[in-house]
C-alpha cells in the first residue's frame, strides 16, 4: 500500500492527541506536521502540550521534536502533506472556512468537526455503514473547483454506539422508532477529571447541542446520494436525552426500539453476530474483526472493562430484552475518543485511501 505523509489540524487538543498516538506505527500514514493555535505555533509538540498530555501511552519521540505549526498558515501545512486530519475548538464558521480553505489548496481534509456535517455534498461516514457516501466527493470537488482537495467527516461521538447496533436490522424489520439516553464520558467535551474536578462525584443533564447532533445525524448517515447531493432519510423518529457522566472515557446508550415488522430475540443477536461492512470487506488497518460484540452476562457492557474492545473501535451491546412500551430494549457502548473520535477518522482516511481518493 502507497504511504501518506499526514498532518493534524488541532493536534495539541484531546483529539488531536489521539491522532497523533494512533499514528505512531500506522502501516500507511506518517506524521509529518502538526498545527494548533497561534498559541502553540512555533513550540516543540512536546513544549506546546506540556502538562495536557492525557493519552495513557506515553507522546510518540517522532511527534515530540515536530515544530508545530499555525493552522491558520494553510499553504505551509499543506506542503508538507498529503492530507489533514482537523479537529479545533473554534467557532463554527471558522471551523468551516478553515477545512474549505486546506481543501481549496489541494489537501484532503479527514474532520472530527461538526462544522460541514450537514453540508449537503459533503460525506459523512461511518465506514461500515455508509461507505457509498464518499461517492459525492466527485460534486463537492466540482463545487470547490478542486482536483484532490475535499473534506470528509464523521459523525458525532454520541450515536456511535445505537446507530451501529439499529443499522443491522433496517432492512428486514424496518425500525420505526427509537428512544436513546446517552451516558456521556468528560473527555468528550476535551476534558480530564483534572481539569474538570466538578465532575467527580456528579451528573449533568445537559450538553449544548448534543441531543439534536443525536437525533438528527443519524438520518444523514441513512440517507442517499441524489443530484450531487445527500438527502437524508426521513425515518426512523429518534428522540434523546444525553447526560455528561463522571467516567473518563466510553459513551453508553439505553435504547429503546420499535420495528414495523417485530424480529424475535434471536433474529436480532443473529443479525449482530453476523453484521459487517466495507471496512472489514476491505481489511482496513484499523477496522475491528468482529464490530458488534454481544454479551450474555446481566451486568455487561461495563464501560471500564468494555471500552477497549478491538482497541477501542468495537461496539459492545447487551441487556437485549423486550419491553413494555417499545418492542426492545438494550444498552450499547463505544469509546468516544476512538471509534468516537480520532480512531474513526483514522478509519474513515483509510477508507478514503483504499478507494483513491487520497492520490
Ligand atoms: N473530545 C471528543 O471526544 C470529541 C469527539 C468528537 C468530536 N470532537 C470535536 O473535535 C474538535 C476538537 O475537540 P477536542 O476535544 O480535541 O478539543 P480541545 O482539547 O479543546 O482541543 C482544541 C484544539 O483546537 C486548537 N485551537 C483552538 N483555537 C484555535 C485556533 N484559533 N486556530 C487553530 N487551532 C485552534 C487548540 O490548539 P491550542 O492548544 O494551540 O490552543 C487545540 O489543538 C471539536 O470540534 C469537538 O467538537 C471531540
Amino acid at each position: 500500500m502507497k504511504q501518506y505523509r499526514v498532518g493534524v489540524v488541532g493536534a495539541t487538543g484531546m483529539v488531536g492527541q489521539r491522532f497523533v498516538s494512533l499514528l505512531e506505527n500506522h502501516p500507511w500514514f506518517h506524521l509529518a506536521a502538526v498545527a494548533a493555535s497561534p498559541r502553540s505555533a512555533g513550540k516543540t509538540y512536546e513544549e506546546a502540550v506540556g502538562s495536557r498530555w492525557a493519552m495513557p501511552t506515553p507522546m510518540p519521540e517522532q511527534a515530540k521534536k515536530l515544530v508545530v505549526l499555525n493552522a491558520a498558515d494553510v499553504e505551509a501545512v499543506a506542503a508538507q502533506v498529503d492530507f489533514v486530519f482537523c479537529a479545533v475548538d473554534m467557532k463554527k464558521e471558522e471551523i468551516k472556512a478553515l477545512e474549505e480553505t486546506y481543501a481549496k489548496a489541494e489537501c484532503p481534509v479527514v474532520s472530527n468537526n461538526s462544522a460541514h456535517r450537514f453540508t449537503p455534498d459533503v460525506p459523512m461516514v461511518v465506514p461500515e455503514i455508509n461507505a457509498d457516501h464518499i461517492a459525492i466527493i466527485e460534486s463537492q470537488r466540482r463545487r470547490l473547483g478542486t482536483k484532490r482537495g475535499f473534506v470528509a467527516v464523521k459523525s458525532n461521538c454520541s450515536l456511535q454506539s445505537y446507530v451501529p447496533a439499529l443499522h443491522p436490522l433496517m432492512e428486514d424489520f424496518g425500525v420505526s422508532k427509537c428512544l436513546v439516553c446517552t451516558y456521556q464520558a468528560i473527555s468528550g467535551a476535551g476534558k480530564t477529571f483534572e481539569t474538570w474536578p466538578e465532575m467527580v462525584d456528579n451528573c449533568i443533564p445537559y450538553i449544548g447541542g448534543e441531543e439534536e447532533k443525536s437525533e438528527k445525524e443519524p438520518l444523514k448517515l441513512w440517507g442517499h446520494i441524489e443530484n450531487d447531493q445527500i438527502v437524508p432519510a426521513t425515518s426512523p423518529a429518534i428522540t434523546a436525552q444525553c447526560l455528561r457522566i463522571p467516567v473518563s472515557d466510553g459513551h453508553m446508550a439505553a435504547v429503546f426500539v420499535s420495528f414495523d415488522k417485530k424480529p424475535t430475540k434471536e433474529q436480532i443477536l443473529e443479525k449482530w453476530a453476523s453484521f459487517s461492512g466495507e471496512a472489514q470487506r476491505l481489511q482496513l488497518p484499523s477496522a475491528p474483526k468482529q464490530f458488534l460484540h454481544y454479551f450474555e452476562e446481566d451486568n455487561r457492557p461495563q464501560t471500564k472493562l468494555d471500552r477497549n474492545l478491538e482497541n477501542g473501535m468495537a461496539v459492545s451491546i447487551g441487556r437485549l430484552r423486550e419491553d413494555t412500551q417499545y418492542d426492545y430494549k438494550f444498552v450499547c457502548l463505544s469509546h468516544n475518543t476512538l471509534r468516537g473520535a480520532a480512531g474513526g477518522g483514522v478509519l474513515l482516511a483509510e477508507l478514503l485511501a483504499a478507494k483513491g481518493y487520497l492520490d
